[in-house]
């Protein structure tokens, strides 16, 4: 099975929570659906968002629920099922279009093998090249493909049209009256069901500091977005995933230094959440800037500062989004001596790396205290030797691994 079909791999979890698709999945109907999308050529189809793959997912989909609700036979099923997978392969771009039907079905029969697929290709072709026309102008389609079986080709095309038709859900314009059998009418919940369902993206949002936003200790700038840690996380976790980066430079838990009220979490959290939400995992990586000379902090009361920010950003989301996100605390590495002679010596002294020591074992308790997921990374990863407090490129790409693989599990 192609990795960039969605459906096939989540529709035993839909089944859970749909008794539509549970009969579906327990009759023969679900079987050759996914026997379908096994067989399915996705070279040959059109790429696009609106009329692309996923469009094609979701008409074979209500393909298969339609035979079923038909009781058709396996071998018009199979037909069908080839009709909804190739039905827009002649498309060449996206506008309302009379006559892609026709340049599909031309493809199939100009393509000996993908017409050898199906029983019946004269009454499949001849339903493919009237899909795009409206009911009555297209008359003339079985004698063009020289249709034998006419009441085969009539049932083709209004199969087809229902299962085109009703993914007209997804771009906000079904007009229910098309639909031919009463049956795909009661379907329409069902629609929209799926589209909210097929279009979800796991969204997780990365608050931190500079090391989040992705500072370059060499240039003193920004490092490509390929060496960001959410930018790698994103690929890491693939298209059902939504990385958000929220990371500034400077900024702490809850502690605000001199004039920069802006650069504490705390103050900044509510907006940002609310910005984004819904927000499934929320990963938080914040402490080092909490340990800079002025502001005086010991690990403890980093830690509440820590402790207000993900109570704060906790609540909030449960009260926008209507469920809590999942939380993973990352305490960072440990600043090292050398930071007292690299280009932060100013900001930070021999307490500031000292408190820094100390950090891991209080964010763990508090980890625990509030039943958070917890990523130590001290031991694991080591701030850069340029300027003792930054991520290298390498680090990023182990810390992304290690996110996506907790996330992902
Ligand atoms: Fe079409
Ligand atoms: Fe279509």
């Amino acid at each position: 099975m192609d990795p960039s079909l969605i459906i096939p791999r989540r529709i035993e979890k839909w089944a859970e929570e749909k008794p539509e698709i549970a009969a579906l999945m327990a009759s023969e109907y679900g079987e050759a659906l996914l026997k379908a999308y096994e067989e399915l050529d996705l070279s040959l189809l059109y790429q696009s968002v609106t009329h692309g793959i996923g469009h094609i997912e979701r008409t074979m989909f209500f393909g298969a629920m339609i035979a079923m609700n038909e009781k058709l036979s396996a071998v018009d099923t199979r037909d069908i099922l080839l009709c909804c997978s190739y039905h827009d392969i002649g498309r060449t771009d996206d506008r309302y279009d009379l006559e892609h039907g026709r340049k599909s079905a031309e493809k199939i029969r100009e393509g000996e093998t993908l017409r050898s697929l199906f029983a019946e290709p004269e009454a499949a072709m001849s339903a493919i090249h009237a899909h795009s026309v409206p009911d009555g102008e297209a008359n003339d389609a079985p004698i063009i493909y020289n249709v034998k079986k006419l009441d085969k080709s009539a049932l083709y095309t209004a199969c087809l049209k229902d299962a085109d038709n009703i993914d007209r859900v997804r771009i906000y314009d079904l007009d229910e009256s098309f639909l031919r059998f009463p049956k795909t009418r009661k379907m329409v919940p069902l629609a929209w069901w799926l589209l909210d369902a097929y279009l979800k993206k796991h969204t997780v949002l990365c608050f931190g500091d500079s090391n989040t936003y992705g500072y370059n200790p060499r240039t003193e700038g920004r490092y490509p977005s390929y060496f960001r840690y959410p930018n790698i996380l994103q690929q890491f976790l693939g298209d059902e995933y939504k990385v958000i980066a929220e990371g500034l430079n400077g900024r702490t838990t809850a502690f605000p230094k001199t004039g920069l009220m802006w650069k504490s979490g705390l103050y900044a959290v509510e907006p940002i959440l609310a910005s984004h939400y819904p927000i499934d995992t929320l990963v938080v990586m914040l402490g080092t800037n909490d340990c800079a000379a002025e502001l005086e902090l010991e690990a403890s009361d980093i830690a509440n500062g820590m402790e207000k920010l993900l109570v704060t950003a906790r609540d909030l989301l449960l009260e926008k989004q209507g469920f809590e996100p999942r939380i993973i605390l990352i305490c960072p590495p440990h600043l090292e001596k050398s930071i007292m002679t690299g280009p932060f010596a100013e900001e930070m002294n021999r307490k500031s790396i000292e408190t820094s020591l100390a950090l891991p074992e209080m964010y763990g308790k508090l980890a625990k205290k509030l039943s958070c997921d917890y990523l130590d990374l001290d031991g694991k990863i080591r701030f850069s030797e340029i300027d003792s407090e930054h991520l290298r490129p390498f680090d990023s790409y182990r810390l992304a691994g290690m996110l996506a693989e907790m996330i992902i599990e």
